[in-house]
């Protein structure tokens, strides 16, 4: 397993793999990798020749009072998954590498990106389509692979791709769990013990929501339930519960398919997501 950090390192690579013949799978994280972004590797490394990791904390997709100066790195120990995952090559650049000092070009979405994370997060999807793109562009894979962990940024993603005729098979991978439920995220590292436990609300919740579903159709109706259950939490609270249309992330009134329950909830100051297919 090669670790690179320059474009063209990775554009040599990648080219030499093409002229052979060779299927090349995609799997973009920010690092401090888990078992979530192993699932996604495994994917990839069934379904293609040559498997290319990128690790980037993309400082684009984050506000100015979000969590960039804190975000978790360990570089050492995301090797040891890649290589343990049969990953060919991890693409590690600094910022340097991806943003000139006057970078201005950025890929925008209107309507999918207004709701649910895009309005507490009002910059985050342009960050992540426009960093998404670029690694698109350096790696030129013919699949890549995200998790339904971040339900509408797999979303906006397939929009993406779809909109602007990238030749790139978008793969979405199901979400990973810890053993008692809570979605595997870099972010749970913010967490108090006291807290930890408080998170659980999070999949108790998105699990009475899929339950109710089977037969109540009235997305209010679930909407509102899981919301009394996140309130029975006293270290949570809600940023939003959401059904939403699982393609175009708009509001749903019946849950009658190809749905999505959406939520972000704080436990403490940490924000955490997680969503159910319905
Ligand atoms: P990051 O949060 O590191 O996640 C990388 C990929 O791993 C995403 O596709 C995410 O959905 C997936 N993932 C994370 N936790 C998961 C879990 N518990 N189960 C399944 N998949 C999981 O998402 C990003 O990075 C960035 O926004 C990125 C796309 C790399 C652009 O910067």
């Amino acid at each position: 397993m090669k670790i690179v950090k320059t474009i063209n390192e990775v554009r040599k690579q990648v080219k030499e793999w093409k002229s052979l013949g060779q299927s090349v799978g995609m799997v973009p994280t920010m690092g401090y990798l888990h078992e979530g972004h192993k699932s996604l590797m495994d994917c990839a490394r069934k379904e293609n020749d040559k498997v290319v990791v990128s690790i980037f904390v993309n400082p684009m997709q984050f506000g100015p009072t979000e969590d960039l100066a804190e975000y978790p790195r360990d570089l050492e120990h995301d090797a040891e998954i890649c290589e343990s995952a049969g990953v060919d090559l991890i693409f590690h650049p600094e910022p340097e590498e991806m943003y000139a000092d006057d970078f201005c070009s950025f890929v925008d979405m209107d309507t999918l990106t207004e709701g649910l994370c895009g309005r507490t997060r009002p910059v985050h999807f342009r960050g992540v389509c426009t960093v998404v793109t670029k690694l698109f562009n350096i790696v030129t894979p013919d699949r890549a692979y995200f998790g339904q962990k971040d339900g509408q940024q797999l979303a906006v993603i397939r929009r993406m791709v779809r909109d602007l005729n990238m030749d790139i098979q978008i793969v979405g991978c199901p979400i990973v769990r810890e053993e008692d439920g809570l979605a595997k995220s870099s972010r749970n590292t913010y967490l108090s013990p006291e807290e930890r436990k408080a998170a659980l609300i999070l999949n108790q919740a998105v699990r009475l929501g899929a339950e109710m579903a089977e037969t109540e159709k009235d997305a209010a109706k679930v909407v509102l339930a899981m919301k009394e259950k996140i309130q029975s939490e006293p270290l949570a609270r809600i940023d939003y519960v959401e059904a939403v249309d699982a393609l175009s992330m708009q509001p749903v009134e019946r849950l009658t398919g190809g749905c999505m329950l959406a939520m972000a909830v704080y436990i403490g100051k940490t924000r955490l997501i997680d969503n159910v297919l319905v």
